[in-house]
């Protein structure tokens, strides 16, 4: 957030700007409120409490369509670890989009959406017996292999041809933080397509009498930005599908089309990367004189990261030496990216303005490293009680939620033209206490 942002805009309107792309579309200042899917936060606040996650239904419906308008050939499938929610998998749905499930449990809530089984893919680079035999009695589509124990227990299990696609590991650097990058060499997912393992699975596969391949996958990080690791992914991609001796019908190039989290950062170029991997992938299949694949892609960030946005009311300001620091009613229990990937957030003090000053926003948890932004501008006499609103926060905190210090996690309510209903609940501590013996 810039200072300028923070002052009244120098156009016909007095109301402070947004910052470009962080927020749900159509979000507004109006009045000093922050008007999200045409509600204001502080009446959401007051009617759901706080922390509470806002998620913008219009922008996930809208974002998920852009994808099947800018490969209207492709399949895209939902990254279903993203946003766990059966309302959300039955708007994906309602669509078109495909779904991918890495769990028993993810598969469970797809269930419970009527999500159709001939449009969902189970990933992980561990699937228990349990997730497998899930997998095959719903009757999912494809299953991602990820390893030679994998590919000797599905064998097992299916009885009738279970389609099944290869992770391959293109050895690609997508330069993104460590903890999600996933196309690099030496790390737990997928089959090296350097060191042959993944031509080895592609045999294995093919003697399992109880499975069909139906393609290759590979997934090189997430919150990726060049396009040019993509083009890169279906190159060697395309080598490999030319080395297997069969056909491969699909290739799936996964996710992590990054989503901008701080004002400045740029969106996914999705038309740019649209135009410049079909072109790639037509021109590698002709090199190499192979039919082309369905193409297929796994947003998952991209759709749902800058449709929510997270609603907490400052408990506390204490002065530090030197930082102030404002606690919220929150914290690492329903955003523990800063902790994990030193994840950035902007913060808006929702109701008035003010002369701003640098500071420190905390949750409420026992851990030092519990800090949900460092550093950001609020108005200079930001007070207990005030509400706070961060913006980007669709992708990955309803999913990385916990319990920590028995903190009930927060409501995920969907805003849509002036209505509002949780999709998540609450979770209150009768949920908490329910599992203790
Ligand atoms: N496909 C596969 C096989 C994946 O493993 C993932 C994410 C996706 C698709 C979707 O990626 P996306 O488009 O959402 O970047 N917890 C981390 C992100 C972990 C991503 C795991 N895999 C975070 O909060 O940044």
């Amino acid at each position: 957030m810039t200072l300028a942002e923070l002052l009244p805009s120098t156009g016909c309107s007095t109301e402070p700007v947004l910052e470009e792309g962080l927020w749900p579309d159509g979000t507004r200042v109006a009045g000093g409120d922050l008007v999200i899917g045409g509600l204001p936060a502080t009446q959401l606040a007051a009617r759901f409490g706080t922390p509470c996650q806002v998620l913008d239904e219009r922008t996930v419906r809208a974002r998920a369509t852009a994808f099947r308008t800018a490969l209207p050939r492709a399949e895209v499938v939902f990254a279903g670890k993203s946003l766990p929610c059966p309302e959300v998998y039955r708007w994906m749905a309602q669509e078109g989009l495909s779904l991918d499930v890495s769990s028993a449990g993810e598969l469970a809530l797809a269930k419970a959406a009527g999500f159709p089984a001939q449009r969902i893919i189970m990933h992980g680079n561990v699937k228990t017996a349990e997730d497998l035999k899930a997998a095959l009695a719903y009757g999912v589509s494809r299953i991602v292999v990820d390893s030679l124990d994998e590919i000797a227990q599905l064998g097992a299990l299916a009885t009738r041809g279970q389609e099944v696609m290869i992770r391959v590991t293109p050895g690609i650097d997508a330069r993104t933080h460590a903890k999600i990058a996933t196309g690099v060499e030496d790390q737990k997912f997928g089959f090296s397509l350097a060191s042959g393992a993944a031509l080895e699975a592609v045999l294995r596969v093919v003697e399992q009498p109880s499975l069909t391949l139906a393609g290759l996958h590979c997934h090189i990080g997430s919150q990726v930005r060049h396009v040019a690791s993509y083009e890169e992914a279906v190159r060697r991609m395309v080598g490999l599908i030319a080395s297997c001796g069969t056909r491969i019908s699909q290739l799936d190039l996964g996710g992590g089309f990054c989503a901008p989290y701080l004002a400045g950062e740029r969106d996914f170029d999705l038309a740019g990367f649209a135009h410049r991997i079909t072109g790639t992938l037509n021109y590698e299949c002709g090199v190499h004189r192979v039919p082309p694949p369905r193409l297929l892609i796994e947003p998952g960030r991209s759709i749902v990261a800058n449709a929510g946005v997270t609603l907490y009311r400052v408990c506390a300001v204490k002065h530090g030496l030197t930082r102030t620091f404002v606690a919220v009613d929150g914290g690492m229990s329903d955003n523990p990216r800063p902790a994990l990937y030193g994840a950035k957030y902007a913060v808006r003090l929702v109701g008035r303005g003010g002369r701003p000053k640098p500071v420190t926003v905390v949750g409420r948890h026992c851990e030092a490293g519990d800090v949900l932004a460092e550093d950001v501008p609020l108005p200079h006499d930001v007070h207990a009680g005030d509400l706070l609103a961060v913006p980007a926060t669709g992708a990955y905190h309803h999913a990385l939620a916990s319990n920590y210090n028995q903190v009930c996690r927060p409501p995920v309510v969907a805003v849509k033209d002036g209505v509002a209903r949780p999709i998540v609940r609450r979770e209150t501590e009768e949920d908490l206490l329910r599992r203790y013996v």
